[in-house]
């Protein structure tokens, strides 16, 4: 896949210089190795770490921070991805639990579908952590540490308005929305959280959605696939919009999606509409300072898995119940997975645009490069 060959360069991103609290003899592990077990040599694992595709940069980035921070932590890790899809994942879990990982940490492609793998860790005195992801449908999940995906969704809904606003003051605006896939738990958070800002606004005749496709359902991106946003977009726009007719705004929540639909405006000879996004990929940055691409999410990874492993290292020292994360409180309220309320860890997102590239980046010398190479 072309993405993974272009993102490849993020592996130069940098050492993880962070050193967590609790390292220091946790769970009698300070004589493990660090490396990347592998699934063929993990006996004796301390975290059996599964993710999903790499369907967009930061699961990519994630591989290598995980990598770095079992290193560094002395921790004995199984880093997978499952890129031939569920069974893959279910099998690679399987195996984690088989050689003998004392706590598990799953970003799920399909929520749903590790019910027996979960139970099975369950059954076995072993903690699962959902990452980035919600495990949908089971008691046998204990934390969930992820960004603020409700929160991710509100602001890409305002970035679109502020947008709009921008190139066409005082509307109306006629738009279209894209929703993410349907075995991510995240996409409904990241839709219902866009249309909570957008629905009043069609409520009041501002914007409208020109297709009329404004459900969950009706957008969505099997697999977070771009060849799906982009061939649904073809559709949209050669039913909707003829000759010069374009969107003034496409709701996208993410960036591989957000550059998909913006090729598909482009290859139809369109002037290109205010488009979101998320997880500021390094050719979307470049989009975003060229002025292709409006809005995207910043939600670095390296905090993301800092804080994963840290709650990970509590729990290998047997604590329970914990309410706080590095100085984050648990939301105990908002994550039902229909089977219980996951106690969640939620990291704050930050919405990034053209204006504010080079402040919200400064920390992340490779995201910074990208901003400042587009002059
Ligand atoms: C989501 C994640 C997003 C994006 C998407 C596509 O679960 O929260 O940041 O990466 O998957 O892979």
């Amino acid at each position: 896949m072309q993405i993974i060959k272009r993102i490849a360069v993020l592996g130069a991103a940098g050492a993880l210089a962070f050193a967590l609290s609790g390292c220091a003899g946790n769970a009698g592990n300070a004589d493990k190795s660090g490396d990347d077990a592998g699934a063929s040599s993990s006996t004796g694992l301390d975290l059996g770490i599964s993710m999903p595709q790499k369907t967009s940069e930061n699961w990519v980035e994630a591989e290598k921070y995980f990598n770095d921070l079992c290193k560094s932590e002395g921790l004995k890790c199984s880093v997978q991805f499952a890129n031939n899809g569920v069974s893959e994942q279910q099998n690679q879990i399987d195996t984690m639990l088989t050689n003998g990982a004392k706590a598990l940490i799953i970003g799920a492609i399909d929520g749903t579908s590790l019910g027996n793998q979960v139970q099975k860790a369950a059954d076995a005195g072993v903690p699962v952590i959902a990452y980035d992801r919600l495990l949908m449908a089971t008691e046998n999940v204990d934390y969930y540490v992820a960004y603020d995906n409700f929160g991710v969704g509100v602001k890409q809904g305002e970035a679109l308005l502020k947008g709009l606003e921008a190139k066409k003051p005082g509307g109306p605006w006629t738009i279209e929305v894209v929703a993410g896939s349907n075995d991510d738990s995240n996409s409904a958070k990241f839709f219902d959280g866009a249309m909570s800002v957008l629905q009043p606004e069609i409520d009041a005749g501002k914007v409208t959605i020109g297709s009329g496709q404004n459900t969950q359902a009706q957008a969505a991106t099997q697999g977070w696939d771009p060849k799906n946003a982009q061939s649904r977009m073809d559709a949209i726009l050669a039913q909707n919009y003829p000759g010069d007719k374009v969107p003034d705004g496409i709701l996208s929540p993410n960036d591989t999606l957000a550059r998909a639909v913006l090729s598909s405006c482009e290859q139809a000879g369109k002037t290109l509409p205010v488009v979101t996004g998320q997880d500021s990929e390094i050719e979307s940055l470049k989009w975003i300072m060229q002025g292709k691409q409006y809005s995207t999410i910043s939600k670095p990874t390296k905090p993301l898995v800092e804080s994963v492993v840290a709650l990970a290292q509590k729990l290998l020292k047997g604590e329970k119940d914990v309410k706080d994360l590095n100085g984050i409180a648990v939301d105990d309220k908002q994550y039902d997975n229909t089977k219980k309320v996951v106690p969640a860890f939620l990291l704050p997102p930050v919405v990034a645009t053209k204006d504010n590239a080079a402040e919200v980046y400064k920390d992340e010398p490779t995201k910074l490069e990208a901003v400042n190479s587009v002059k």
